[in-house]
């Protein structure tokens, strides 16, 4: 298989992995993070998350660029059970797929990897079917979400949170898979990546867990190849959120909901700690 056939079969195969991990995302938050479905939906999105690094990381050393657009997510919403059963034909028709397509590919890592999304889909399978069995007929009968406390306006606002974290993290997602050559650099920035990740958790929990399921808007994302021109954006970008975060401190709003004010000061502190690595990176 040519270089650049690879890196499209890989991309492609990065858009449905994307798909996924949201998916099973923003289903976890609207059952609830501390909920058993929504503890075992977290950590399927978890094992996604790997499954779409490993082929970023593959796209990243042939010199591909990563395509940041997630794959739509079929599933019939009309119940846990309808969602649930849609999981499971999801996952099992990845294993024939993912077989098929490890079968052509002549790298040992990269054949690895497609192999172990097979069998790690046909475990996601067996889990939801788990899940599907042990529903009560309540759950069975019911989709998550619907109760709204929070105002509308609000939840616009968490939401521009959610959108401009979710960017900021395929934004270094992306710096350290393609920078991934300078080594310690790369692994700095996906270190950033990981902190956006959580952050982006902290106003997106609050979301789902008013019955409104978070949405993922991929925006624009910066494509510079020079790593200096990288870290000078991430370190603007810290500060941006930072200024902006130390204002929504102040809204009466968010000093209606506990558990946000706490994320959000964890959120404040971590943007500080953020900000100031990267400037030291610049002066490096
Ligand atoms: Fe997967
Ligand atoms: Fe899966």
């Amino acid at each position: 298989m040519k270089k650049t056939q690879l890196i499209a079969l890989l991309n492609r195969d990065m858009t449905d992995e994307h798909a996924a991990i949201i998916r099973y995302l923003v289903h976890a938050w609207m059952e609830g993070e501390d909920t058993p479905i929504g503890a075992s939906l977290l950590s399927r999105s978890r094992e996604e998350m790997w499954h779409m690094h490993w082929l970023g990381m593959s796209i990243g050393q042939l010199g591909g660029e990563p395509n940041f657009t997630p794959a739509p997510y079929p599933y019939d919403p009309t119940n846990r059970a309808t969602i649930f059963k849609s999981y499971v034909e999801y996952e099992e028709k990845l294993v024939p797929h993912y077989n098929g397509e490890a079968d052509m590919v002549d790298d040992p890592h990269i054949k690895r990897v497609l192999q172990r999304e097979a069998w790690e889909s046909a475990i996601h399978a067996r889990k939801f079917q788990r899940i599907l069995k042990k529903l009560t007929p309540e759950q069975a009968r019911t989709a998550p979400g619907g109760e709204m406390e929070i105002p509308v306006e609000f939840i616009n606002l968490l939401q521009r949170e959610v959108t401009s974290k979710y960017n900021e993290m395929l934004q270094h997602v992306r710096y350290s898979w393609v920078f991934q050559k300078n080594g310690l650099r790369s692994w700095q920035l996906m270190d950033q990546a990981m902190e956006k990740m959580k952050q982006l958790a902290h106003f997106a929990e609050d979301i789902g867990g008013n019955g409104m399921p978070p949405q993922f808007k991929p925006g624009k994302i910066d494509l510079s190849r020079v790593m200096a021109k990288a870290i000078f954006k991430s370190a603007d970008d810290a500060l941006k959120s930072h200024r902006r975060h130390l204002k929504l401190k102040k809204d009466p709003e968010v000093n209606k909901h506990g558990g946000l004010v706490i994320n959000l000061d964890l959120t404040i502190q971590q943007e500080q700690y953020q900000a100031e690595e990267l400037k030291d990176m610049e002066k490096k």
